[in-house]
């Protein structure tokens, strides 16, 4: 065969004739200079009688590619870069017959700034002197800007990294370090054979840096690095990756298969965390903290991450989906996995009542015409990171849920043992996943789960009496924007009931595969709660006369994700049309006496949701109605925890204070956050740290020049990241527009991380006194904030548009992203204009409604 016919049609994808199975990779970056320069021998299966070989390469000068077959035959080839489709063709003088080779490249790089790659950060030391350390982040298509490769996630390999480095510094790569040694005035540091593993998993990391003692959990070595000087900021997260990777070790049933394990903080960073296997790294927020000064919110973000990035070791790094496409088998499951370490390890926090919070987000992305399948097709990398979305992550973890209360838990995790060892070291498909699973619950899977997987949207299931002896559920597409095409589809739902008779409850599970299903009452039923346990993936209507029952029998009687989802649920019809908005108002009265942070946070959500559309004469009315439904939430909470209050309790105090000063404009609170705040600077330890965010936003939203020049610099000199980064985004709650202007301008020059600067961007976006500005700037500035932010930061900004929700901007939002031709990757931004328009086709629909409303209070 010749090579040419060997060639996939999709120019995306590298042809399968050759095999890499071994990379011996050594790196020799300059730091100062900011370039590499790079040697690797790749081990080769060639396949088929070929005289090219197609690699990806970008960004890199190939300087030589030779192939031997270890008979001391050579073959040296004429290489040809394609830039655009980021990869490399080797043509070799003679034909290369099938067998074993070897290919040795000469490369050279840039160490770059844009975050991916092999790229450079930067930190002052405590004498304000600047170093940089070299990182790489290259899920999900960038290895191939480090060094030449088989940059798809099914060429799995052997990866032996050497790195020539400035014997000051120190390097960190996936695997134990297996020689050290000193050559020619470089230290030159071997690592040991990586298991077999994607590219996108390989990491570099090369610096000053500190790492804390080693904890062993079984043989593995667990520890932290961080530049030096944070140190101290390291033991909550060494605690919960020790934790979870011990939980994670129990449940999989499976060793953790690296040689040990360290977590490192990256102080520039484009996403939170990345799984590189056993050497993860994270942005400084999502690893460094300190408990006794951070939030709740904090603290479990940092839980949270490294958490989900312990569970990828097994989940992504051991087993792998085979193409992009599958992103929801790695990203759904480490979500899902990161859930039940917190869960196990402090299951006070109520992990999974918060994790409605992320199923409603994904609501509301599926809920839009321009949604997609969780399982979408991928070719170009742009698409494979605009995968990265609430749909893989959330709404992947929310039927993941669905299906292990559906099936059981236990049953859930040996199915998910089953496919770990039958599929290690190698790569896998949705459908794998059903074998396995279908194996340990002894039912078909795929019929229950395909419509998850691979159809756009979710149900509406709708709840009415049959007279008294039944309830008739039927399903239809939830939409916010009607569409009658949408109405066809259809989904099989675990359904549970709980059924209130008196004070007795009774429980039906029910599977309702049709459009409709009539399911027997017993006598005496008082009321019925659609959705027990709050763990399907679909929103519930009630008949009037069933949601009058249930709020009758009162709300104390739910669980919280019962509540959080009756309140969601109902806003949602609400934004769809389906539900009048004074009938969602008069259902937020009957929560005054709530005390659920994700109850209260669905409730503040609509309320923000509304203030981005009333007119500015309407706002003082739309205030006073939130500080009716807030202030004696705020007064029966007061502002010092009680003794022995738990974390969640106080998490809630700081969100309800922040709404009241903020949202509500209540200038009581906001005079009471100055004195707080005048204490918390005298005595950081005398003040809550839960209400802190609180205190410093409202005195942004209220503040003057002074303040600015004030949060600016703590921002500057912040003694954790955590405050760093509040000081950071306080800027962006300003309402003068001279202080929102400098602010903006910060974030393309001035020397803020870009790893922040879009999501600044964003936050001024979100806010009502900055948007139009801040819309102006994003205008004017595109170029160079296009060729300034990490990609994957950029796109987040560009969410920021749902905010502009009047008629003309709209309009003005449209025409700039359609003139400039600027494609966000996947769905990206057909779903921010979609979300955009349904504020304003609410703003229009609602919007005597609103005025009245917010008159009449
Ligand atoms: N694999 C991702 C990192 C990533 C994200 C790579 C986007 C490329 C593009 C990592 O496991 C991850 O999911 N990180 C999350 C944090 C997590 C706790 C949800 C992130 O970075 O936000
Ligand atoms: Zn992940």
């Amino acid at each position: 065969m010749t090579p040419d016919t060997t060639a996939t049609v999709d120019p995306y994808r590298l042809p399968r004739h050759v095999i890499p199975t071994r990379y011996d990779l050594r790196l020799e970056p300059d730091l100062t200079a900011a370039t590499f320069s790079g040697r690797e021998t790749i081990t080769l299966r060639v396949e088929q009688v070929t005289s090219a070989i197609t690699m990806n390469a970008v960004d890199l000068t190939i300087a030589s590619a030779e192939l031997d077959d270890q008979t001391g035959r050579r073959l040296s080839a004429a290489i040809e870069l394609d830039e655009s489709l980021q990869r490399c063709q080797l043509r070799f003088p003679e034909s290369v017959r099938p067998g074993e080779w070897r290919l040795h490249l000469v490369f050279q790089g840039k160490l770059n700034d844009q975050l991916r790659g092999f790229y450079r950060s930067t930190y002052k030391d405590q004498s304000g002197t600047t170093h940089t350390l070299a990182a790489t982040q290259f899920e999900a298509t960038d290895a191939r800007r480090a060094f030449p490769c088989w940059d798809e996630p099914d060429f799995k390999a052997v990866f032996a990294t050497t790195l020539v480095i400035d014997p000051a510094l120190t390097a960190v790569s996936n695997t134990q370090v297996a020689a050290e040694s000193i050559d020619a005035g470089k230290k030159v540091m071997r690592f040991a054979d990586s298991i077999k593993m994607s590219t996108y998993l390989v990491a570099f990391i090369v610096g000053r840096m500190e790492a804390t003692k080693p904890i062993p959990v079984g043989k593995t070595a667990v520890r932290l690095w961080t530049v030096p000087g944070k140190q101290p900021l390291t033991p909550f997260g060494h605690e919960i990756a020790v934790a979870s990777l011990k939980f994670f070790e129990g449940y999989y049933g499976i060793p953790y298969p690296g040689d040990k394990l360290d977590l490192l903080a990256i102080p520039d960073f484009a996403s939170g965390a990345m799984e590189n296997l056993g050497a993860i790294t994270f942005r400084e927020t999502a690893l460094l903290v300190d408990p006794a000064s951070g939030t709740h919110g904090e603290l479990e973000r940092v839980a949270d991450v490294v958490a989900h990035e312990n569970a990828h070791m097994w989940f992504g790094d051991l087993v792998t989906m085979s193409w992009w496409n599958g992103l929801w088998l790695n990203e759904a499951f480490a979500t899902f996995m990161e859930m039940l370490a917190v869960d196990d390890w402090k299951p006070e926090w109520k992990r999974w009542d918060s994790f409605s919070v992320s199923r409603a987000a994904a609501f509301s992305v599926d809920g839009l015409q321009s949604t997609r399948p969780i399982e979408f097709p991928v070719r170009a990398p742009k698409d494979a990171d605009a995968m990265f979305d609430v749909l893989t992550y959330e709404k992947g973890a929310s039927v993941l849920r669905m299906l292990e209360q559906h099936i059981g838990p236990t049953v859930f995790r040996d199915g998910v043992r089953e496919y770990l060892r039958t599929h290690a070291y190698g790569n896998a498909d949705t459908n794998d996943l059903w074998v396995s699973l279908g194996t340990a619950a002894r039912q078909p899977v795929p019929e229950l789960m395909d419509g998850w997987i691979f159809q756009p949207g979710f149900p509406l299931v709708t709840a009415d009496m049959d007279g008294e002896s039944a309830v008739v559920l039927s399903q239809q597409r939830f939409t916010y924007l009607q569409n009658k095409q949408a109405t066809e589809q259809s989904w099989q739902v675990p359904v549970r009931i709980s059924l209130g008779i008196g004070e007795k409850r009774e429980h039906r599970h029910v599977l309702l595969k049709d459009r409709q299903m009539r399911v027997p009452l017993p006598e005496g039923v008082t009321h019925l709660l659609i959705n027990e346990g709050g763990h399907g993936f679909y929103r519930v209507r009630y008949s009037p006369a069933l949601l009058r029952q249930l709020l009758d029998t009162g709300l104390d009687r739910l669980a919280p994700i019962e509540r959080f989802n009756l309140v969601s649920d109902a806003w949602a019809t609400t934004l769809s049309g389906l539900m009048p908005l004074p009938e969602y108002l008069h259902l937020t009265g009957a929560f005054r006496e709530e005390r659920d942070k994700n109850v209260w946070a669905v409730l503040l959500d609509s309320f923000s949701f509304m203030n981005r559309l009333v007119s500015p004469n309407e706002r003082p009315a739309l205030e006073a109605c939130v500080r009716s439904l807030v202030a004696p939430a705020v007064h029966r909470l007061g502002w010092t925890p009680e003794a022995g209050e738990n974390d969640l309790v106080r998490q809630l105090r700081g969100e309800l204070i922040g709404a009241l000063g903020k949202l509500g404009n209540d200038s009581a609170t906001q005079q009471q956050a100055a004195e707080r705040y005048e204490r918390y600077r005298q005595d950081p330890g005398s003040v809550d740290p839960n209400i802190i965010p609180a205190i410093v936003s409202i005195l942004a939203h209220t503040g003057d020049e002074a303040r600015y020049e004030a949060f600016s610099e703590r921002y500057r000199t912040a003694a954790t990241p955590q405050e760093e980064r509040r000081y950071l985004f306080s800027l962006a709650a300003f309402q003068s527009p001279a202080l929102l202007q400098r602010t903006l301008a910060g974030t393309i020059s001035g020397g803020m991380r870009t790893q922040d600067a879009p999501f600044v961007v964003s936050a001024v976006l979100g806010n009502v006194y900055g948007r139009e500005q801040a819309w102006s700037f994003l205008k004017a500035n595109w170029d160079q904030m296009d060729r300034l932010f990490p990609k994957q930061g950029l796109r987040r900004m560009c969410g920021g548009i749902v905010c502009l929700a009047t008629p003309e901007l709209e309009q003005d939002v449209r025409e700039f992203f359609g003139t400039r031709k600027i494609d966000l990757g996947g769905k990206t931004l057909a779903q921010y204009f979609e979300q955009l328009r349904i504020a304003v086709a609410f703003r229009d629909r609602e919007g005597a409604s609103l005025k009245k409303l917010f008159r009449s209070q």
